[in-house]
């Protein structure tokens, strides 16, 4: 099937974290690498699109310990819940992998032994804060304190928020874990490192002329790394560690940045093996033909991607990433992505309310294959796609097919101006923009060819010429013949970018769209399915229930965090306004049986202003069906997996929307101030009662 000019080309994109739901913010990086991955194809190249979750690390280690259950559980959810979102957005991997698997840890073996043959692993002590109660060393983000410069407390290990300063935790003044509230130890352990300035040549050359990387990019790294020595990079973990562990170093295990990128091969491994292949079909350097390989990454992980990640292939004899394609950061509405600002859109989220290919679209139009931050500007997203995706294209096709149903298209393409050639002649100018990321002027390429075609119909009037009766059947029947082409030819080109709309043309007409080159022909004499909508348009009402359904939760209060924070003066007022209970004894209090419970299911509760319906568990089979009075303080999805108090023993109730069986215990003031939920500190578990 594959032409001689074919090319072989692996793709991927950046592992998602497993400790996190894929929100729009990503979506930016998978649609945008599922359409180059749907163009390549369309061209007849020989393309796969591997990706994985990226499994392992402090972060899932501590949320597992939290959640009161093993990484494994945790990761196997997430998987799911990824993998899910993926497919509402019709992100079409070719193999979803994940770090934690067998092929891996071989992998990662081969990669860190050629290192080490190499010379490039030295080892040495590192001082580090321990956590003498949670028996786990500290990153820096889990440990806050006073800042040692301006002395503002609350300040993070490696940086203060108020004065800038940069330092290392141990000189925080009194740093305390954020994970049980203990003051941190200073602890050395030894670490391993791959020594980074013996490839410092190689690097330079690398980054400054292979053309894998951007200019701008190469000269940010040229000015900010190379040139002076490289330091030594850090690529091992003292146990506890959720990862693996290093063959010759027993009680250290790889740092979560090493095994992540090998993650990419292992999923080559994985879908090569399948099919009775290898993983060095791809990444054996010297291989002819060699493939291609293109990492799609956000602009933050950009040295993970252009120095260690190419030090490990080149100490390995690996194929080197052919292209590194780095991205910008999503804004919506023009500022960062927040939680705090109701910003923050889960993909599941904008799946329960929008047409993904909605955003697939608007996505195209803004990427320009460069690493500026692109904005969803909501309003401007949906005047965007009403105007372009339903008002253009569609329409074409929904203002003519139907004149087609009883007759087929005509058995001879009809003279229509040279519009069918004009747009096929721009098929090259649309797959070269294709080509370097710049989906932006694809879009515009075809929206003017989408135009032209508009122009046309706008011309012929084919509503005249149907009214006008059998006296011009046959010019009806030519002019939307046209017309289907002509829509047809935009469905070709908007393959990549929308899928569905490509399908459902192929339906209506022609067959499935295969190939790139279906653009370049026009079809005659075939029968047209009778016409079924193929896009709505954006509704403003869809969005503010979309938004609605992100409402803004106020800045993550982790307990342990402000345990051991220093005391302020707190406002009387909450007491003011609703004084104390009348005393009660030891019994009284014992007959409210309190437990620390997981929330394991939460949605909205449709017709009610206040309530989310939560399943709990306490344990075991136990659960119950709580209705809690917290609708837009907290999104059902951030609260699935954290720990609450529930009064366990409280008679269950009949309600309009089923049976409350008993009650999440939440903070509240008299007036609109807030709810806050309470958390047990790290350890507790689902079962346990309150005394
Ligand atoms: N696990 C690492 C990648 C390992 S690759 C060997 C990671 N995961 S992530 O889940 O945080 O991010 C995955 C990708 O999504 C990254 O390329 C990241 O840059 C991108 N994005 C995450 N948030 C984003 C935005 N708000 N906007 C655009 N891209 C963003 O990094
Ligand atoms: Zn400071």
């Amino acid at each position: 099937m594959a032409s001689p000019a074919s090319r072989r080309i692996l793709v991927t994109a950046a592992l998602p974290y497993a400790n996190g739901h894929i929100h729009l913010g990503h979506l930016v990086e998978y649609v945008q690498t599922d359409i180059f991955v749907r163009f390549q194809k369309l061209r007849g190249h020989d393309c796969i699109f591997l990706c994985a979750d990226d499994t392992h690390g402090t972060a899932i280690m501590i949320r597992a310990r939290a959640e009161g259950r093993g990484e494994h559980e945790v990761i196997a959810e997430m998987r799911a819940a990824h993998l899910a979102d993926f497919a509402g957005f019709e992100i079409g991997f070719d193999h979803y992998g994940s770090t934690d698997s067998d092929a891996n840890r071989r992998l990662c073996a081969i990669v860190w032994q050629s290192l080490r043959d190499r010379g490039l692993v030295a080892g040495r002590a590192v001082e580090q804060l321990f956590d003498p109660v949670a028996g786990v060393f500290l990153a820096d983000r889990f440990v806050r304190g006073t800042c040692p410069r301006c002395r503002a407390t609350d300040q993070y290990g490696d940086a203060c928020e108020k004065c800038g300063a940069t330092y290392s935790p141990a000189d925080l003044v009194d740093p305390r874990s954020t994970l049980s509230g203990a003051t941190p130890e200073v602890r050395s352990a030894e670490h391993l490192f791959v020594r980074l300035e013996p490839l410092q040549e190689f690097l330079r050359g690398w980054t400054q002329s292979s053309g894998a990387l951007a200019p701008q990019v190469a000269n940010y790294l040229a000015g900010h790394f190379l040139g002076e020595p490289l330091r030594d990079w850090d690529v091992s973990r003292p146990a506890p560690y959720f990862g693996f562990e290093i063959p010759d170093a027993p009680g250290h295990y790889w740092y979560v940045w090493f095994d992540a990128p090998v993650g990419y091969i292992a999923a080559t491994e994985e879908w090569a093996a399948a099919r009775g292949g290898s993983w060095r079909d791809w990444w054996q350097a010297g291989d002819v033909p060699p493939a291609e390989i293109h990492h799609f990454i956000g602009k933050d992980i950009t040295y993970f991607h252009t120095l260690f990640w190419p030090a490990m292939l080149a100490a390995a004899g690996l194929t080197l990433p052919t292209k590194v394609r780095i991205h910008g950061f999503l804004t919506v509405n023009g500022e960062k992505m927040s939680k705090a600002r109701g910003t923050f859109v889960l993909a599941r989220t904008y799946l329960e309310h929008l047409d993904p290919a909605a955003l697939r679209y608007y996505y195209a139009a803004k990427l320009s294959g460069d690493i500026d931050d692109i904005d969803l500007n909501l309003d401007d997203f949906a005047a965007k796609v009403n105007a372009d995706l339903v008002g253009k294209v569609v329409n074409l096709a929904s203002r003519t097919a139907r004149w087609l149903e009883a007759t087929g298209l005509a058995d001879r393409y009809p003279e229509d101006g040279g519009l069918f050639a004009r747009a096929a002649a721009d098929g090259a100018a649309i797959a070269a923009a294709y080509e370097d990321c710049d989906f932006a002027r694809a879009m515009r390429l075809i929206m003017a060819a989408a135009d032209r075609a508009n122009a046309y119909v706008d011309a012929e009037q084919p509503w005249k010429l149907a009214k006008a009766g059998p006296a011009s059947a046959a010019r009806l029947r030519d002019v939307a013949t046209v017309a289907l082409n002509l829509f047809r030819q935009l469905a070709v080109y908007l393959a990549p970018v929308l899928p569905r709309l490509a399908a459902q043309t192929g339906n209506l007409v022609g067959g499935p769209i295969r190939s790139w080159d279906e653009s370049q022909q026009p079809l005659v004499g075939l029968p047209v399915a009778p016409f079924t909508p193929l896009a709505a348009r954006v509704d403003p009402a869809r969005i503010a229930a979309l938004l609605a359904a992100t409402t803004p939760s106020p800045p993550a209060l982790s307990p342990p965090s402000t345990a051991g924070a220093p005391m302020t003066t707190d406002s009387g007022a909450p007491l003011a306004a609703e004084p104390l209970a009348p005393t009660c004894t030891i019994d009284d209090f014992s007959r409210v049986d309190l437990r620390v419970a997981r929330i394991v299911a939460a949605e909205e509760v449709a017709d009610s202003r206040k309530l989310l319906k939560l399943t709990v568990s306490l344990g075991g089979d136990t659960t119950r069906t709580v209705f809690a009075g917290i609708k837009g303080f907290h999104a059902p999805a951030d609260l699935v997996g954290r720990l609450v108090v529930v009064v366990a023993n409280l008679a269950p109730r009949t309600m309009k929307f089923g049976t409350s069986e008993g009650m999440v215990v939440a903070a509240s003031g008299a007036g609109a101030e807030g709810v806050y939920l309470l958390s047990p500190d790290t350890g507790a578990l689902p079962g346990m009662r309150l005394h």
